[in-house]
């Protein structure tokens, strides 16, 4: 029997209840030993909950009983989850987590830790929910030199954009759903203003370079100056609007952004609607591989936890291997990157101005019935030329510019 503790009873706290609960005979198979919730830490009491009697409020009870030999952290955050998660693993004691702001922060040092203390500190379900991501980055793609790594790692916006999209959705109304439905972060600006992407594209271009890519430094712009009339756009131009996080190598550099982008059909990642998120992975001798399902809620996101779980049960007293170094990755600056941009500008004024500062390799689009905007499409510049020649289009520009993925 493997005693585990869960640390934080929330949605995906209770989740991994949930699921170690409803697939236990095929669980403990899995794990090759039965697995037993013996604690779980929070600051609630859940005395309705068939649980409720292993709730524990002192994190060192957990710490102190040799028995337990896997923590489950779902509590999220930088802090007592910091300091808990370093607490067990100097323990010895394996900790799963899907807490991507901590993975993103200290997981080289969390790593380190855990191998010198012979134990495992696994993070599959902080990247894209359910989807394996992290084990085949770690394991089954170990041949690869792994080239490119871009997502929709963030179900809530994704949520969003498809149902602006595809419905022609209120924001907010389709924010609050998102809430009700259990995928937003409590603070909705992690997601909406790309923070949440940002950590998740950090820990998977890290996983791709072997070294520390610091989320701190990574470019990113969420979707809450996206506008109806974008979509109306896209739709002109057969394209869709996706939150997207890239992470490239880049020669000697690594390139790491999360951004709004207009895609078009052909990209692997236009048919990715809702809640859902994919991972598109390009290797240098596999080539392309694409990895899909749900981004967030509960039990997409528990089921994850419980396979780490269960990798941990099968290794205990031994390390799982994992690249990720604490030597700092150098970034690409985001001033360099090339790539093709679509604004709209006022009618008149507006054309004048574009033609101004851009030139002739501007590409047209016009909305049917209507005269008093249009937008362009660029030749492919650099982020600093566009922003220089952007600039001077002032009040005749309208709305905000988006950068195209071919
Ligand atoms: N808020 C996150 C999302 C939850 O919407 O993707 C899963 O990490």
């Amino acid at each position: 029997m493997i005693k585990i503790a869960v640390l934080g009873y929330g949605t995906v706290g209770s989740g991994v209840v949930e699921v170690i609960e409803k697939n236990k005979e095929m669980v403990n198979k899995k794990a090759g030993e039965p697995l037993e919730v013996k604690y779980i830490l929070d600051l609630r009491d859940f005395p309705e909950d068939p649980y409720g009697d292993r709730v524990v409020h002192d994190f060192s009870v957990i710490l102190k009983d040799e028995e337990v030999k896997i923590l489950c952290e779902t509590m999220g955050g930088v802090g007592a989850a910091y300091e808990f998660t370093r607490q067990a693993l100097s323990a010895g004691k394996s900790v799963c987590t899907s807490n991507k702001e901590l993975v993103a922060a200290h997981g080289p040092e969390l790593i380190r830790l855990a191998k010198e203390h012979c134990c495992n500190y696994l993070f599959e379900a902080s990247v894209g929910g359910g989807i394996p991501i992290i084990r085949p980055l770690n394991y089954s793609l170990t041949a690869e030199c792994i080239q490119e790594v871009t997502g929709i790692l963030n179900g809530t916006t994704n949520y969003i954009l498809s149902k602006m999209e595809h419905e022609g959705a209120d924001y907010a109304a389709v924010l609050k759903e998102a809430q009700e439905k259990g995928y937003a972060e409590r603070d909705p600006a992690a997601d909406v203003e790309g923070h949440d992407a940002c950590r998740k594209i950090a820990i998977l271009s890290s996983l791709m370079a072997g070294r520390n890519v610091d989320y701190r430094k990574i470019y990113t712009e969420g979707i809450t100056a996206i506008e109806p009339r974008d979509f109306d756009y896209a739709k002109q131009m057969g394209m869709s609007i996706k939150l997207l996080a890239l992470g490239r190598e880049t020669g000697d550099k690594t390139l790491a952004m999360v951004s709004p982008f207009l895609i078009d059909a052909q990209h692997p990642l236009h048919m990715v609607n809702g809640v859902f998120n994919a991972v598109f992975v390009r290797g240098n001798m596999l080539g392309d591989s694409m990895y899909y399902g749900r981004g967030a809620g509960k039990l997409p996101t528990a089921s994850a936890v419980v396979s780490d779980v269960i990798d941990c049960a099968r290794h205990i007293g031994k390390v799982i291997m994992c690249f990720w170094d604490a030597q700092e990755a150098q970034l690409l600056p985001i001033d360099q990157v090339e790539r093709r941009f679509f604004f709209r500008v006022k009618a008149g004024e507006g054309e004048e101005k574009a033609k101004e500062a851009f030139g002739e390799g501007l590409e047209e689009v016009r909305l049917p019935g209507v005269d008093t905007e249009l937008g362009y499409v660029t030749p492919v510049l650099t982020e600093k030329d566009f922003a220089q020649r952007y600039e001077k289009l002032g009040q005749a520009a309208v709305g905000k510019r988006l950068r195209m993925e071919a």
